[in-house]
């Protein structure tokens, strides 16, 4: 509903602004009808156009309206207090005080014959009132294009009205202009010549004024984006959420450096992941110029129980832009959390950096290089990361199936390296258990399970209590999310797809044959209302000692001297985005809104946020808890979490492209401090 609202009001004001304007100009050339049969004429057509343009402002109007009626005012506050003023006052004026006259002046052209036009009429042709609110109508749409393109948010009246007051400037210039004219035709000896080249030099001289000063205010933007050389992340605006003020860099304040995992004791598992570039082929025959950990992709799967000792080894043989290992989703000791420039500096080629941690989840996790993450992941640079409970809840043995999708530049989507259908054997009566991971950059990818119902066994790699059964059921991961499914195999193929067509997936079957089974009409997952509740440590209740709000956005504008479209976050990109600031054991909610066009998977590094209310109805079922939330455009989540793991974390928007261009924040703990250092000057590129 909300896209179809904001498409409908941005698709009015480009017609109010086409008709209006080609409607303004018009009016204003009324005076040179000549004859009075033409005047008459063009004064009915100019009723018409009147007509037109009331059409897409009163749609506008409307659409508006239907978003209060449904949204909290976040949505729209903007919208009624600048947007509805600039389409409303052009419209009442061109119907109050322009359509009155032209019906006057057609009335009294309509009988008369021959020209020249008497005084009389002339003054009524080219009087400001039938010109000025048709080009104020066009002005105003042109304001409303800036607000929605440029969006001041959070909302801050003082900064906002700017717009609105250039506008009513711009209304009393024309006006000037419109009266000087009005004032020398009316004079009875007047001469009324069209001098369209004068005309024309005049609207060539006032578009060059423009261009130049629109152009200079962008060179200004342009330099204004450049990224400092140098920057540490621990020096970004701070906010408190409503809780006392809380200094990083206060005397006694710990590096991130040293929020390591146990540096001492002999590891439980060692791994080794070489960071190298290899071309790889899918099974498609298409080749891919990867980047790989250990040749491979994926990289290799990682396999641990909870609650050993993991130790890995991360080498950069020959990635020049760098390497560095980030385990999504598991929330390590800070120092492991492997983003560059914030936890670690970025491992070069010929380098080497060691990861030392506890797994203390379970669940369905992966991990990949957080050095130019954008590119990187793009290009192959992940693995999963699987956390086993220490001892097995099934009694019998679990067929565990990890389906890590991703979409390869230039030789699409696949699952690892399969491009197509793979099969497998399955003995009916055996649980399964799928592991759905989506590393892919932009699209929320759909997965459907046929042949069987399901249960949705966990998310975000955390179980969920109670899932019931499911069919008919499909589900969306955003990028960078996971769901795990289980069900026991039954005397028939079943298909997971990916994608929601025949075309890649896994079909499991008794003899590891048989015919792909056609994809049913499926219902989205529903995670709102799934499973049972169960206490959690925080709740929608709990006394929250900081509470922030987040507003994703979009707009267009510069970043580090580049044009682009631009994500925001509470109205900013990197590095003027807000720093959350908190104190260990502060309990933390977050209410994150997206009032823009796209989605935006936020993931917040090193904690698991407790889902608390979705479009302000509380999550009635299992706990919830997302460390990747797929926040959709008209969408509003409150979420809690207990600030239990001291740092320096990323939160960020997990389409990889959106933190590249600035989409990119952090939650900072008091009395941590950071060593590392981002920029052009640094090697350190974490997004
Ligand atoms: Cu999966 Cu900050 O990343
Ligand atoms: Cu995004």
């Amino acid at each position: 509903m909300f896209s179809i609202l904001t498409n409908t009001i941005f698709a009015s004001a480009l017609l109010i602004l086409i008709v209006s304007w080609i409607a303004g100009s018009k009016a204003s050339r009324l005076l040179y009808g000549g004859s009075a049969e033409r005047l008459s004429r063009k004064t009915r057509k100019q009723m018409v156009w009147a007509a037109y343009a009331s059409l897409p402002a009163a749609s506008l109007v409307v659409a508006t309206l239907l978003m209060t009626q449904s949204m909290s005012p976040v949505f729209w506050e903007d919208r009624v207090l600048l947007h509805l003023p600039l389409t409303v006052v052009p419209l009442l004026a061109i119907w109050f005080l322009s359509m009155p006259r032209l019906w006057k002046l057609w009335r009294e052209t309509r009988k008369l014959t021959g020209s020249p036009l008497s005084a009389d009429i002339r003054r009524q042709a080219a009087h400001p009132l039938i010109i000025v609110p048709f080009q104020m109508s066009a002005l105003g749409a042109v304001t409303v294009f800036y607000y929605l393109l440029v969006t001041p948010v959070p909302l801050q009246l003082t900064k906002a009205i700017v717009p609105i007051l250039i506008w009513a400037a711009a209304i009393v210039a024309l006006w000037f202009v419109h009266d000087r004219r009005f004032q020398r035709v009316s004079h009875p000896e007047a001469v009324i010549v069209y001098q369209p080249w004068r005309r024309a030099l005049r609207g060539l001289g006032i578009f060059f004024v423009a261009a130049g000063l629109s152009a200079t205010a962008l060179v200004i933007e342009s330099q204004n984006s450049r990224l400092p050389d140098q920057l540490n992340m621990a020096e970004g605006p701070m906010e408190f959420g409503g809780g006392p003020a809380l200094a990083h860099n206060a005397p006694g304040a710990i590096s991130v450096a040293m929020l390591t995992g146990p540096r001492e004791g002999t590891p439980d598992r060692k791994f080794t992941l070489t960071a190298e570039k290899k071309t790889i082929t899918l099974s498609s025959g298409e080749q891919v110029d990867a980047w790989t950990y250990n040749g491979q992709i994926p990289g290799p799967e990682l396999r641990m129980k909870q609650g050993e000792l993991v130790e890995v080894t991360l080498i950069n043989r020959d990635i020049e832009e760098g390497a560095t290992i980030h385990w999504h989703g598991l929330d390590v000791p800070n120092a492991e959390d492997g983003v560059a420039g914030a936890t670690q500096d970025a491992v070069m080629p010929g380098e080497q950096h060691v990861y030392r941690f506890i797994a203390e989840q379970t669940g369905t996790f992966w991990y990949h290089s957080h050095q130019d993450s954008q590119e990187a992941v793009e290009k192959g640079l992940f693995g999963p990361l699987i956390v086993e409970p220490e001892t097995p809840v099934e009694t019998s043995p679990v067929e565990d199936i990890t389906v890590i999708t991703h979409v390869w530049e230039n030789a699409g989507f696949s699952i690892g390296a399969n491009t197509g259908v793979q099969r497998k054997k399955m003995t009916p009566g055996t649980p399964v258990r799928i592991r759905l991971i989506n590393t892919q950059d932009w699209v929320r990818q759909k997965y459907v399970l046929t042949g069987t119902p399901f249960q949705v066994a966990a998310v975000d790699g955390t179980d969920l209590n109670e899932p019931g059964q499911l069919q008919d059921t499909h589900l969306e991961l955003p990028t960078g999310g996971r769901a795990d499914l289980t069900f026991v195999m039954p005397d028939h193929p079943v298909f997971l797809s990916a994608g929601g067509d025949q075309k890649l997936g896994i079909l499991l079957s008794r003899d590891g044959t048989g015919e792909i089974p056609d994809i049913p009409k499926t219902e989205v997952f529903d995670l709102t209302h799934y499973g049972t509740p169960v206490a959690t440590q925080i709740n929608a209740q709990s006394d929250f000692d900081r509470e922030f709000q987040l507003i994703l956005d979009n707009k267009i504008g510069f970043y580090n001297g580049q044009f682009n479209s631009l994500y925001t976050l509470n109205g900013k990109v990197f590095p003027d985005t807000p720093m959350f600031m908190v104190r260990e054991g502060d309990l933390v909610k977050t209410t994150i809104v997206n009032l823009g066009a796209v989605d935006h998977p936020m993931h917040l590094h090193g904690h698991h946020m407790l889902v608390l209310s979705y479009n302000g109805e509380p999550v009635t079922g299992s706990p919830w808890y997302s460390d990747t939330l797929d926040v959709k455009p008209g969408d509003t989540y409150e979420v809690g979490f207990v600030a239990d793991n001291p740092g320096l974390w990323m939160d960020h928007c997990h389409n990889l492209t959106h933190a590249a261009v600035g989409m990119s924040m952090h939650l900072m703990y008091e009395g941590v401090t950071t060593p590392y250092t981002v920029g052009s000057e640094t090697l350190n590129h974490p997004e």
